[in-house]
Order: structure tokens, then sequence, then C-alpha cells
């Protein structure tokens, strides 16, 4: 719908509407969660009786524990409801030093940490920051698909460096190696990974940081390992920028919360580009976040066991129905699933799937072109409706 107003006297001509399309046309190449839009199908569907089961979500089912919202709410009747420091309260920060102390044996300073409206933010500020407009971020195929859009926003290319289900979707350095040139400024790497849910290992996390580019490592799923060691990037490189947030294991997302440790040499002009961007994040949900990284521990690995537990049931269970994802998906809560019948597009198939049986994945292709041919299932969701929905898609498929 176009604006109306009294003062203009009438609509938009066709022509200036055309001219007004053009300007954001250096943007065409941004899409759109292909995630979000099978749920906003699903949800129609739902709205008209149809029984649903959403598997769509990379988002835990589980709600926030309550004594985190409290916290919150404290915070808010102490009036803690003003713009804090820009990369967040110290108290905050300091909980954030702690963690990677205790989970990783890593040190560092309140002052390399910076605190932001989630994790999706600082992604778009780690590459400003490392990457300059015209420059190169090597990026994985398949991928978060934040990570392409956001580098294009940054004026940078992102370079796709193809990971495998042959190789177990590990990353191959040999590849990443060929892919650098003289405009490479940084490399962009997730692990536990979304879609996949596998790890990268100590070894390519050793040669990453041998490679000597600025390395910014997503960590947001590494609370969620079910088998296996788990490291972060700053085990093995200070050139690097950790992006995390408490969306995921501590079933925060619509609090919008998460951090970045970095060097140093960084903070002066992240601070900057923070300020700009952002101010800062909310104080009482920095109170909250708080309180669950040093005290939600007990109940957060509630919560991660609950996930392993359906893991299992459901390499299982599609094991079992000839839908064997031939690799091991050992941490986030994502299986990525290569479907029998390969002439099928995968945002088809997850539309078809969706009408006749109910069922909401997401599509391959939404983690890039490498991912034509698969569907991502998230298991964030009881292991009732797993159950249920691994019932409807082995007669879809049979
Ligand atoms: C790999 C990865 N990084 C970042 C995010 C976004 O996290 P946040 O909710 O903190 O913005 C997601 C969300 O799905 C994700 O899968």
């Amino acid at each position: 719908m176009n604006f109306e107003n009294k003062e203009r006297g009438q609509k938009q001509l066709p022509q200036q509407i055309i001219m007004i399309n053009n300007t954001v046309s250096h943007l065409k190449n941004i899409s759109s969660f292909l995630a979000m839009d099978i749920f906003a199908k699903a949800e129609k569907m739902e709205k008209a009786g149809r029984d649903i089961i959403h598997l769509e979500f990379g988002e835990p089912d589980f709600p926030t524990p309550s004594m985190f919202s409290d916290a919150a709410i404290q915070a808010i009747k102490d009036f803690q409801t003003k713009y804090t420091h820009t990369q967040g309260i110290e108290s905050f920060r300091d909980a954030v030093v702690d963690k990677y102390l205790r989970k990783f044996s890593v040190k560092f300073a309140s002052s390399q940490v910076l605190a932001s409206s989630g994790c999706s933010p600082l992604i778009f500020l780690a590459i400003s920051l490392l990457v300059p407009s015209g420059h190169e971020i090597i990026i994985t195929d398949i991928c978060y698909p934040c990570y392409d859009n956001l580098a294009i926003l940054a004026g940078a290319n992102p370079v796709r460096v193809k990971i495998c289900i042959e190789d177990g979707f590990q990353l191959d350095i040999n590849k990443i190696k060929k892919a650098i040139t003289s405009k490479t400024r940084a490399v962009l790497i997730n692990s536990p990974m979304n879609p996949t849910g596998t790890v990268v290992s100590k070894k390519s996390m050793r040669e990453l940081a041998n490679l000597g580019i600025p390395i910014i490592s997503d960590e947001i799923y590494s609370d969620l390992i079910y088998e296996g060691d788990t490291y972060s990037m700053l085990n093995f490189t200070d050139n690097c920028i950790v992006l995390n947030g408490l969306s995921k294991y501590y079933a925060m997302t619509g609090w919008r919360l998460g951090y970045m440790i970095m060097n140093p040499a960084w903070v002066n002009i992240a601070t900057k580009i923070h300020q700009n961007l952002m101010i800062s994040a909310a104080h009482f949900i920095q109170k909250a976040g708080e309180t669950a990284i040093l005290k939600g521990e007990t109940e957060c690995k509630k919560m991660a066991i609950e996930f392993n537990k359906r893991r299992k049931f459901i390499i299982n269970r599609l094991k079992e129905c000839g839908l064997d994802p031939k690799y091991n998906p050992v941490g986030a809560f994502y299986v990525f699933l290569k479907y029998p019948d390969q002439s099928k597009k995968s945002f088809d198939l997850s539309i078809d799937i969706l009408e006749k049986t109910g069922v909401a994945m997401t599509p391959g292709i939404d983690f890039g072109p490498g991912g034509e041919g698969f569907i991502r299932i998230s298991y964030a969701n009881s292991l009732e409706n797993i159950d249920e929905a691994i019932k409807r898609i082995e007669k879809y498929f049979s």
C-alpha cells in the first residue's frame, strides 16, 4: 500500500513508483529467511485448522527459565531501564569473562567484550570492522543465511567455500587456502554449525588460526555439543572475533542479547560502530543475561540433555525409515537431510511436505547453493511431536 496524504492531494504516479523501487535495486541480492516463509505458510494453515508440526525454526521450544525473567523484572523495578555503556554493563561483561574461563580456560579482560541486542547485529559489526568495502570474506557453502546477506550489506564480497556431506560437513582447509586472495580480510566460521549441527575439529581450528587471517567465529551453539570436546577459536588465536549469544542454550531468543569478544586492537573502533548502530543493549535484559550465565547452568543443562535425547531419537528413526542422514550431527539442534528424490527442488519439496503432511521444515537452499537437495530438520520440539512428524515424513517418502 502506498502512503496517502491529504496535503499531497494525489496518489503516486507509476513513474514515481518505478523511481522509488530503483533506489533500492543495489540490495536486490539480499534474500529473506526461507524458514520464515515456510513458517508464514504453516501459520496460515494452522489458522485454517490444520494440525502443523513445526520443525522449521532454530528456536528452543522450552520457556525461558523463570529465574532469568525474575532478574529482568527486578531490574525494571530498580529502574535499570536506560542506556548503558555501549559495550554493556560491567557485571554482564564480567559474567562473559567468567564463562569463557570456566568453559574454555581462556582469559581476557571485560574491556574486550561488547554486548548487543542479539548476535545478529554483531555479525554485521564484525564484518564491517574487518572487511573494507570491496574486499572479501570467506564463508562456507552451506552456512547460516545471514552471513551472505550481512556481508553484502557491509559492502564486502562473500566468497563461498564448499563443505560437503561426503566429508561429514567438515571444513576443508585446503579449499579455504585456495579461496584466499589479496583481497581476503576474514574467514567466518560457525561451530557447531547451522544447518548441519557439525563441529569444526580441533585440527581445523588450529589450521585456521595458522592462516594468519582474522577469524570470525560464531559460537552461539557452543554449549550444545553432545559428543566430543568443545573449543573456542580463542583457544587457538587472538587474531579473532568470537560471536556468541543467549538465544539458544539459555532459551532467550526473544530477549535479544548477544556479545562479541575481540582483540584489544579492535575495541575502540568496534565501540564507535556500536554506539552509532545500537547505542547499547537494554540494561534489564543484560541483568537477565548475567543471571543466566552465572546461575543458569543447572536449568540449561537439563534442556541440553533433552535436546540430546531428541537428537538420538530422530537419527535412529530416520535411519529406520531409510532416511539415514549419513553423517553425525553432534551439536546445535539440527539434522541436514539429503532427501531421496533429488530431482525436486528443496523449496518445492518443503512446501509439498507441508501441504501434504503438515510438517514444516526449512529448505536446504536457504543455506546456500550447496544446500540444494537437502532439508533442515530442527529437533527443537517435543519427542512426541518429533515422533509424529517422522511418521508423517516416512509415509510421504514411501
Ligand atoms: C549460527 C547463528 N548465528 C547467529 C544467530 C542469531 O542469533 P541471535 O538470536 O542472538 O541474533 C543464529 C540464529 O538462528 C544462528 O543460527
